[in-house]
């Protein structure tokens, strides 16, 4: 095992085989595999995941119970993403990575901030969590079919001091309106060492404004479009930063002087959008 570890190369790709296939939601799976190097990097780090003969795309990695075994948390959208979503156990993947930087996991209370696939990094912080943390999490979605992850997160081998609070936008399941609606009521009642978040960009830009209104540290987890994931290839820059190289975390009094975070993203042949 270590052998493995230090012999390999994070930028070659390392084929492994799915073994198991969990549904979260009727558009969302996890898919497990044998893999000791991924299933151990830190919150916020990625994986560029190769689907042979289709294409290769930046995923967050999903924890398991077993540390040897590795996941992605796949939501189905265009062809790659489906093409992942439709893999069969027994079926092979490549990984290259982990890349990119990790949350800075400060002690006492903190609160997460997710939505969808974006929980994935989160639920990773979670179990790198601080044994004096006493955490929140906020867990968005629309409606009841697609919450996920909250058995998971509800289970003590996580952490001990867990709070986890869904929300969805129909109200159809716990809370009702948007997760930074509950984050604003949150935030006049208690007060919270640490702040993170990861998903939509205005879940995400909204909770870096809420934070540092309220001078609490924030991190946000970023996702740009990534074709290389080392810094080469130019297409995640957020202003003058690369996603894939610099971040995927920035701190959010960084990010609050950012002129593209929350409003502008680059399309796949490069041009602006609004968010
Ligand atoms: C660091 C990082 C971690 C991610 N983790 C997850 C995860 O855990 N689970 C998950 O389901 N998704 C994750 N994504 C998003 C995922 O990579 C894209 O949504 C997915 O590639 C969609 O691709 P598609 O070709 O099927 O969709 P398309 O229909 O072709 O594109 C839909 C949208 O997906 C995004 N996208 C497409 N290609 C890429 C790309 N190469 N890089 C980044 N974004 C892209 C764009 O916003 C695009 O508008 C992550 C993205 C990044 C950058
Ligand atoms: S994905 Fe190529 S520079 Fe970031």
């Amino acid at each position: 095992m270590r052998w493995l570890e230090e012999q390999r190369d994070p930028n070659h790709p390392y084929i492994c085989t799915i073994e198991r296939v969990v549904d979260e939601t009727p558009t969302v799976r996890t898919l497990y595999f044998h893999d000791p190097v991924l299933a151990n990097v830190l919150p916020g780090q990625f994986a560029m995941v190769w689907i042979p003969g289709v294409n290769e795309l930046p995923m967050s990695v999903m924890i398991s119970e077993n540390n040897e075994k590795s996941g992605f948390t796949v939501r189905k959208r265009g062809e790659s993403s489906t093409a992942l979503y439709n893999l069969q156990v027994g079926q092979q993947i490549g990984v290259r990575g982990p890349y990119g930087n990790s949350f800075d996991i400060k002690d006492g209370k903190i609160l997460l901030i997710g939505g969808g696939t974006g929980l994935v990094p989160l639920i990773r912080l979670i179990k790198f969590s601080k044994a004096t943390n006493k955490i929140t999490l906020l867990m968005g979605s629309q409606t009841k079919e697609e919450v996920f992850f909250e058995d998971m997160v509800k289970n003590s081998w996580l952490c001990n001091d867990l709070n986890c609070i869904p929300v969805t936008e129909d109200g159809s399941y716990g809370e009702k309106g948007y997760v930074t609606d509950v984050l604003e009521k949150l935030l006049e009642e208690n007060t919270y060492d640490a702040i993170y978040t990861c998903g939509p960009e205005l879940m995400m830009y909204k909770t870096v404004k809420l934070a540092n209104e309220k001078g609490i540290f924030v991190q946000a987890s970023l996702e740009r479009m990534m074709k290389c994931g080392v810094g080469i290839c130019g297409s995640c820059c957020v202003s003058q930063d690369l996603v894939c190289r610099d971040g995927t975390v920035f701190d959010g009094q960084y990010l609050a002087k950012n002129s593209e975070f929350g409003h502008l993203q680059r399309t796949k042949s490069g041009i602006l959008e609004k968010i």
